[in-house]
């Protein structure tokens, strides 16, 4: 039993996210916006914005995520091992999470959990386009796959070094990973699940093996990778503890691409091929070159909306219309159940 059996379906969240044209955010709806200060501690950098946040409420989220998407025998796991797990996992991740669950009087096996178990429940539609300038526009819907709690604690972070904004992303507070990215002028990152079955499982090995969470993997990204080229390699070839899609837009023509991911390495590299007329790339959570499953096909849909769009015509807000046409995705709702789509601005 979860919530999401209950009332409330799943929001969805368009995102919009440009990396050119000197924007460095484009995020429509209004998500409350933080600067989180790269230049404190890990323990110390959240606690600023957690002040904003009614505690309470945080925890509640904390027990209803564990409850809906942790199996309980990874919570047993978890509780046994996390003190021995916690030297594997890499700064400045756990000095965050450990920070943060000290503030909120919970454990740290707790809050790890929730961090890994957004990780599991992804499902999106990214988009990668050029327009005939040669402009290059990135999009994503963010689904809520724990009902309508989130909703209240999502977050556009700013993330500061020496005072000024090296990164940008959206997230939910007491997460310290990012699916959602931009490093301003250089490149967008977004992150789409790619299921493969056994999740828990091969993610608790992974990390015991240094592997990293998906998540974590576009925040170190954006924190260290120079260029679109640079920030594709380390996306590429980064090993994880699970499978995914990594969608990346860049600043120059042609600087677009989906990266099917294997723990261990690329499965796939897909780029805009503009020349040759493919000047979108849309990622749902199924790979590319397979079709997509009648039960849930929101690539075609998407598709068709692009090319009625037409690249002479792509625009932000066409983009926007584009996303929030894709229908929503739930795995314990049959699609009859019709999704609602709710654009916050
Ligand atoms: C923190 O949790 C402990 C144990 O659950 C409890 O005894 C204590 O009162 C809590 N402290 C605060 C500040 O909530
Ligand atoms: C966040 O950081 C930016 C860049 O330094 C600054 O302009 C802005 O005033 C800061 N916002 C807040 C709420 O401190
Ligand atoms: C980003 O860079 C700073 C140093 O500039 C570092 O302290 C921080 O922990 C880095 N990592 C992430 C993932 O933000
Ligand atoms: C979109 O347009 C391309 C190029 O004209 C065409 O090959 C494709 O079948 C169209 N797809 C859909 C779903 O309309
Ligand atoms: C693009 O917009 C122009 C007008 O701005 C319109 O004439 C044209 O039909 C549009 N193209 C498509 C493919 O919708």
């Amino acid at each position: 039993m979860g919530a999401a059996e209950g009332k409330a379906l799943p929001g969805l969240l368009p995102l919009l996210l440009l990396a050119g044209a000197g924007l460095s955010a484009a995020s429509l709806p209004a998500a409350p916006r933080f600067n989180v200060s790269l230049d404190a501690a890990p323990e110390l950098r959240w606690l600023p914005v957690l002040r904003h946040y009614d505690l309470d409420l945080v925890r509640a989220a904390v027990a209803q995520v564990i409850g809906d998407r942790v199996p309980r025998w990874v919570h047993v796991l978890i509780g046994k091992v996390v003190l021995e797990l916690e030297r594997f996992l890499p700064q400045p991740f756990t000095g965050e999470i450990r920070g943060m669950c000290d503030f909120l009087n919970l454990s740290l096996a707790d809050c790890l959990l929730v961090n890994l178990a957004y990780e599991s429940s992804a499902f999106c539609t990214s988009i990668v386009a050029q327009d005939s300038r040669g402009h290059i526009y990135h999009g994503r819907n963010l689904d809520y796959p724990f009902g309508n709690i989130l909703r209240k604690l999502t977050l556009d972070v700013q993330f500061l070094k020496n005072g000024q904004i090296a990164f940008t992303g959206t997230t939910f507070i007491g997460y310290v990973g990012l699916w959602t990215g931009q490093s301003p002028h250089k490149f967008t990152v977004s992150g789409d699940e790619r299921d493969k079955g056994w999740w828990w499982e091969n993610a608790i090995a992974a990390l015991f093996r240094r592997h990293i969470p998906v998540s974590w993997l576009i925040r170190s990204t954006l924190n260290e990778s120079e260029n679109f080229e640079a920030a594709v390699a380390r996306l590429a070839k980064t090993p994880l503890i699970a499978d995914v899609y990594y969608i990346v837009g860049g600043t120059s023509p042609q600087e677009g691409v989906v990266i099917t991911r294997n723990r261990d390495g690329p499965a796939d590299i897909w780029p805009l091929d503009p020349l040759n007329g493919e000047w979108f790339r849309v990622e749902t959570n199924y790979d590319h070159w397979k079709p997509a499953p009648r039960q849930d096909d929101r690539r075609t849909p998407a598709i068709k909306a692009l090319n009625a769009t037409g690249q002479a015509n792509l625009s932000l807000e066409a983009l926007f219309q584009v996303l929030s046409v894709v229908p929503v995705y739930n795995k314990l709702f049959p699609l009859a159940e019709f999704p609602e789509v709710e654009l916050l601005s």
